[in-house]
């Protein structure tokens, strides 16, 4: 099959179409990498795990690995032009190592059906706050009144499932359709969009009075406050922010056309996800202070905060609404991109149609999502290893699967892959390119295995903080 598949050239473009523009990849790329991430989990954890320190390792993992792995996986995904398990599978043999390679596309494929079943739920509430923001439900709420209405919600089951259920079928829906249509139009307009209120909320929160004390505690690094597990969760962070190693990239990739520059792409992507968290945070935490709550609070911070901060504000229900809005869209571009190596997969490989293939990924995930949905109410209690099921989940998938899915990208892409290949793909031999591949070949896969190792204790403590 790989030999039919590497002597038509014709079919891997066919298949699924193409980025009608560079501007078209960068848009659905950036949708991608914008989403739940910025603004839901990366203030939460960020408060989990004591702020500053928190926030200077995610960014330095930003740079020194995520940019590296990013540009790897575009490079390897265009090279291949098909799904991820392909992909890896056709240039391990091009490349004269071995088709095995494609367990790194497939584990791809599993983390991305795992993330989706979490952040579907998540997703959910954010459909349902959309709601309870349109009613009015935070008008002049006090911090008790929000805490009790985000409790309350999210242990019954029954409407979260709802939200689910109807967030699954908008992500099948656009996935079904093909990569082209819809989801360039929504990201043009989403991306601006959601930048533009998050510095409405900016102006909000530096008049709350609290602004220098939020600001204090994401940028002042106290390394006391961060253990290795943190370091662990903050290198985590920066794969899912940026939605690399798992292959979705690499399938985005596929779709590329060859004369558009990675490193350019890449550099913009990374430049607009890192600034809309970091906004996030410096909305959230000035409103965390100023309203006497804990930083630490969990999953459910944004949730609290900004409902909060809406209901106080002229115009506020109005403001509220459309954020959320904005916020089921980020969510929505995301997931499509998490579906995308397991739906591909499922066209090339057994030949479905796009939407069997949507139907049938989409449904499992629905399925695994009620592990999640019960993690927030009957089943808060059941804890094992890292906590409820939805913090299992969220751990094996942010941080093992995607970092162990990016050692591998950066290997498979600056040690197996010759010279050549490589360069064409990156337009040369210049400086950008040796950065890459040193990046890529030394700074990535050593970075990460030296934080798995620490956060599992297998080295020793030189901090005395782990
Ligand atoms: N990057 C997305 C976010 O920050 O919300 C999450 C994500 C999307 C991760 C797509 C992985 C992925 F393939």
């Amino acid at each position: 099959m790989l030999q039919e598949e590497a002597a038509g050239k014709a079919p891997r473009t066919s298949l699924h179409g193409h980025w009608s523009s560079r501007l078209a990849f960068v848009l659905a790329v950036t949708g991608s990498a914008v989403g739940l991430g910025n603004i839901w989990k990366f203030p939460y954890l960020a408060g989990v795990n004591g702020g500053g320190a928190f926030v200077l390792v995610y960014l330095l993992c930003v740079v020194g690995i995520g940019m590296p792995v990013m540009m790897s996986e575009i490079l390897i995904g265009r090279r291949g032009r098909r799904n991820p398990v392909a992909t890896m599978a056709l240039l391990g043999e091009e490349e004269g190592s071995s088709r095995h390679w494609r367990l790194v596309g497939a584990m791809g494929v599993l983390a991305g059906i795992l993330i989706l079943s979490y952040y579907s739920v998540i997703a959910g509430w954010t459909l349902a706050y959309t709601w309870k923001s349109a009613v009015g439900m935070f008008t002049g709420a006090t911090t008790e009144q929000v805490g009790a209405i985000f409790g309350s919600f999210t242990e019954n089951w029954l409407p979260v499932a709802v939200c689910h259920t109807l967030f699954m079928g908008l992500t099948i829906f656009v996935v079904a359709r093909g990569v082209e249509r819809g989801l360039e139009q929504a990201v043009r307009i989403m991306v601006p969009a959601l930048f533009l209120l998050m510095l409405v909320l900016l102006g909000y929160a530096i008049n709350s009075g609290h602004f220098a004390a939020g600001v204090d505690f994401l940028f002042s690094p106290d390394f006391a406050a961060l253990t290795w597990d943190g370091v662990l969760a903050a290198m985590g962070q920066a794969f899912f922010t940026l939605s690399i190693g798992m292959g979705a990239i690499m399938a985005y990739g596929a779709y590329l056309p060859d004369e558009t520059s990675i490193t350019g792409t890449s550099a913009a992507v990374v430049t607009a996800d890192t600034g809309i968290a970091l906004l996030a945070g410096m909305v959230i935490f000035p409103l965390v202070f100023a309203n006497g709550l804990d930083p630490g609070e969990g999953p459910g911070l944004v949730f609290v905060t900004l409902p909060l901060a809406f209901g106080q504000m002229t115009g506020g229900a109005f403001f509220g609404t459309v954020f959320f809005v904005l916020l089921v869209f980020a969510a929505w571009t995301s997931a499509i991109g998490l579906m995308e190596p397991a739906v591909a997969w499922l066209v090339e490989r057994y030949g479905r149609s796009r939407a069997q293939a949507a139907v049938m990924v989409g449904g499992l995930i629905w399925a695994l999502g009620f592990g999640t949905v019960l993690s927030f109410g009957v089943l808060a209690d059941f804890r094992f290893y890292k906590g409820t099921i939805f913090d299992n989940v969220d751990h094996l998938t942010s941080n093992v699967m995607l970092p162990l899915g990016g050692v591998l990208i950066t290997v498979f892409a600056a040690w197996v892959m010759c010279r050549n290949s490589s360069a064409e793909e990156l337009h040369g031999a210049g400086a950008m390119y040796r950065l890459w591949r040193f990046a890529a070949r030394y700074i990535a896969p050593i970075a990460i295995l030296f934080v798995f190792l620490k956060a599992v204790g297998v080295l020793p403590d030189l901090s005395g903080d782990a």
